[in-house]
């Protein structure tokens, strides 16, 4: 009895204080969550949140590119987003003479604002559950149709909460005119690169500015010049009136992937499987990639994109391992479904739950994990990719045009192809492979592409000196059959993914799933006290908290914002990612901060990043970073590295997002480049 109690106790101490700013809540009905916001300092409704017939801020957030979010702040479709969202656009028009990336740009009037064809943005008409008509006999896809026949650029879709639990219709209307207004110099929007990335204190500038453009009724439509700004229902209000630890803060995005409710073998398989070896083997790649760049300059341009996306959820990975183990979330989730077991026992509906769970863990992780394998290594050599995509493009039911159309992008990829790397990197993931694969899941046809030539590093060799494939033009003029007979063909062919698109998660597998849907049920009827929520799947969704440092290790706190006096003291020319612009440098030494001074820490100086405890994740990059009075205060981008377990296990003492403030976006539009214009059309007097 005393144990038991004690359990209890515990179990209460593990989860009641994570409740305090945990959770991404679906503004729907976020009704249930006003009275917790409000004693945190909101001061609006969820009628401003959310609304169907009056303009709500939902109005104002919109899905930028499908990847990321974005909010309007004026009344003619200016939307603020970040820099590394943007990046694709300001990288694409970038060439030698006119070199976005590394000057920044920006449009000194409409007609100098850049067109970027697939781009859109999505902004939510609205949503509705429809779980009731679903049971009845509709299916998603025609609730799917009839919604999208409702208006011009209707997008719709149906998504699972609670595991299936629960089906959601999303209408959006889509506009895909979206066009590049002005981004700051990498050294401002990537300031700090991958060494910076998920740390703080943080100095980054990571924003970008866009218009939205709709046809003359205010409709989407595709590109053209005739189209006119968008004027949207609603849009943020900047304040610049600043912000200091404890005030309130809301982030209104579309947050991508969670999983808050998985069981301890599947935190355990995350943790000590999937995670350490994804961790290992992007390692293995980093080092060689790191010292071609460091060897050559040529090869830093070339990989530094690749670079950045393979070291961005290395490192997030390593975040969350070690946030895991500082939570012991394994033991507190085993401790828990101890619990469960024994309220389960006599409820014959839910007592098998937690053996079937496992059972199907049991029964599908290896295979999981051989297609994460597989992901991480003998699908990311690029010359079989290529050989892939190359056949794809001229397949007999391509159209010439999209031929053409791909052939022309397989051509770009060589662009950032450097066959000495390439090689390098192909032999690191085949060792990897096997280092990992068990013997009898390594594939029979790789196995005797190997064989054949003797060792791994014989093939390797073989690939890249024979290959059509292994150099921009060899492989324009080839025959059919030298295709089919390309050794990166063969490659390519050995190790594809013919099962489909790998579930985001080992738990989102259908057949372990299926098990979370009665799960779930009896979770909520278990833990009654629990404020749950759906897991994050690229839905709108609010979160609240505030602005607040945090305290890691005994004496080392870390205070929640930083300032420009700190991108001083790291600038140093002499290292690409700190060498910030002279007109910064020029600024800071005259303090002609002009209306962006600001008093702090008994010093003039200008705020640059925050933080604050909002529960975020992937896809959360751009949001609104809103005040108690639902005005823009930052743009979220990043959380710290060792707050990456929130996708697992929240822990408010110390998981915190960072946002950069918004006074330091409008003096880099204004001071930086020179488009004080922008700020003045966001309603702020300079
Ligand atoms: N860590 C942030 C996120 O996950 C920012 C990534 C982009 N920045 C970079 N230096 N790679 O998206
Ligand atoms: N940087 C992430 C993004 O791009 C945000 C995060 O993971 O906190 O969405």
């Amino acid at each position: 009895m005393k144990k038991r109690l004690l359990t209890i106790l515990l179990l209460l101490a593990a989860w009641l204080p994570a409740m305090a700013d945990e959770g991404m809540w679906l503004p729907s009905l976020v009704a249930d969550r006003i009275g917790a916001m409000r004693e945190k300092g909101f001061e609006l409704t969820e009628a401003d949140i959310y609304s169907i017939n009056e303009a709500s801020m939902k109005d104002a957030v919109v899905l930028f590119g499908g990847f990321c979010t974005g909010e309007i702040v004026s009344e003619q479709g200016l939307v603020l987003t970040n820099h590394h969202c943007g990046y694709d656009a300001i990288q694409f028009h970038s060439t030698l003479e006119h070199d976005y990336l590394t000057r920044g740009f920006w449009a000194r009037n409409r007609q100098e604002e850049l067109p970027n064809e697939g781009l859109y943005v999505r902004i939510l008409v609205r949503m509705e559950e429809v779980t009731d008509r679903i049971q009845a006999g509709e299916t998603p896809k025609a609730i799917i149709a009839a919604a999208e026949r409702e208006g011009k650029g209707y997008r719709a879709s149906v998504e699972q909460m609670y595991y299936g639990n629960q089906q959601f219709l999303f209408v959006y209307r889509q506009y895909d005119d979206v066009r590049l207004v002005g981004a700051p110099p990498s050294s401002i929007g990537k300031f700090g690169g991958d060494t910076d990335n998920w740390i703080w204190p943080r100095h980054t500038g990571d924003f970008s500015v866009f218009r939205i453009y709709a046809d003359e009724n205010n409709e989407p439509a595709a590109y053209s010049p005739k189209n006119v700004p968008y004027r949207p229902k609603r849009h943020f209000k900047v304040s610049t009136e600043g912000v200091k630890e404890g005030d309130f803060t809301m982030i209104y995005g579309f947050p991508g992937n969670t999983q808050q409710y998985i069981t301890s073998d599947a935190v355990r398989y995350v943790q000590h499987r999937s995670d350490p070896m994804k961790i290992d083997l992007r390692t293995r790649r980093l080092a060689i990639i790191g010292a071609a760049q460091e060897a050559d300059p040529k090869v830093r341009i070339q990989y530094a994109s690749k670079h950045a996306n393979i070291a961005n959820a290395w490192k997030k990975w390593q975040g969350e391992v070690l946030g895991l183990k500082r939570l012991n979330t394994v033991a507190k989730k085993e401790a828990y479904e101890a619990e469960f077991r024994t309220w389960a026992a006599d409820k014959p509906e839910y007592a098998h739950l937690l053996d079937s769970l496992e059972a199907a863990y049991a029964a599908h992780t290896e295979a999981y994990c051989l297609q994460e394998l597989k992901n991480e290594t003998v699908r990311t050599i690029e010359i079989a990719t290529l050989a892939g995509r190359l056949a794809a493009a001229r397949r007999a039911d391509t159209a010439p045009e999209r031929r053409a159309e791909l052939e022309r992008e397989i051509e770009q990829s060589y662009k950032d192809f450097d066959p000495t790397v390439e090689r390098a990197l192909a032999l690191c993931v085949l060792q990897g492979f096997a280092d990992y694969c068990p013997a009898e899941s390594y594939p029979a046809e790789l196995k005797a592409l190997i064989e054949a030539q003797g060792s791994v590093e014989a093939y390797v060799d073989h690939l890249f000196t024979t290959s059509l494939l292994r150099s921009a033009e060899s492989w324009k003029s080839a025959t059919e059959e030298e295709l089919a007979a390309d050794p990166a063909t063969l490659l390519y062919k050995a190790v594809r993914n013919t099962q489909g698109r790998l579930p985001r998660n080992l738990s989102n597998l259908p057949a372990i799933e299926r098990w979370y849907r009665p799960f779930m049920q009896a979770l909520m009827c278990f833990d009654r006290e629990r404020a749950f929520f759906p897991d994050a799947n690229m839905t709108l969704r609010v979160s609240y908290g505030s602005i607040a440092g945090y305290e890691y290790a005994d004496g080392e706190y870390h205070i929640p914002h930083t300032t420009i006096d700190g991108i001083i003291a790291k600038d140093n020319p002499a290292i690409y990612d700190y060498d910030i612009p002279q007109s910064l440098r020029d600024l800071y030494a005259t303090k002609s901060y002009g209306r962006w001074a600001t008093e702090m820490g008994g010093r003039t100086t200008v705020p640059v990043c925050f933080l604050a405890t909002n529960h975020t994740t992937g896809g959360n990059s751009g949001s609104p970073v809103l005040n108690s009075r639902g005005e823009l205060i930052g743009i979220n981008f990043d959380r710290t590295w060792r707050s990456t377990m929130s996708d697992i296990e929240f822990d408010p003492t110390i998981c915190r997002n960072i946002a950069v403030d918004i006074r330091y976006v409008l003096m880099v539009i204004d001071r930086v480049g020179g488009a004080g214009y922008l700020v003045e059309e966001m309603g702020v007097k300079l």
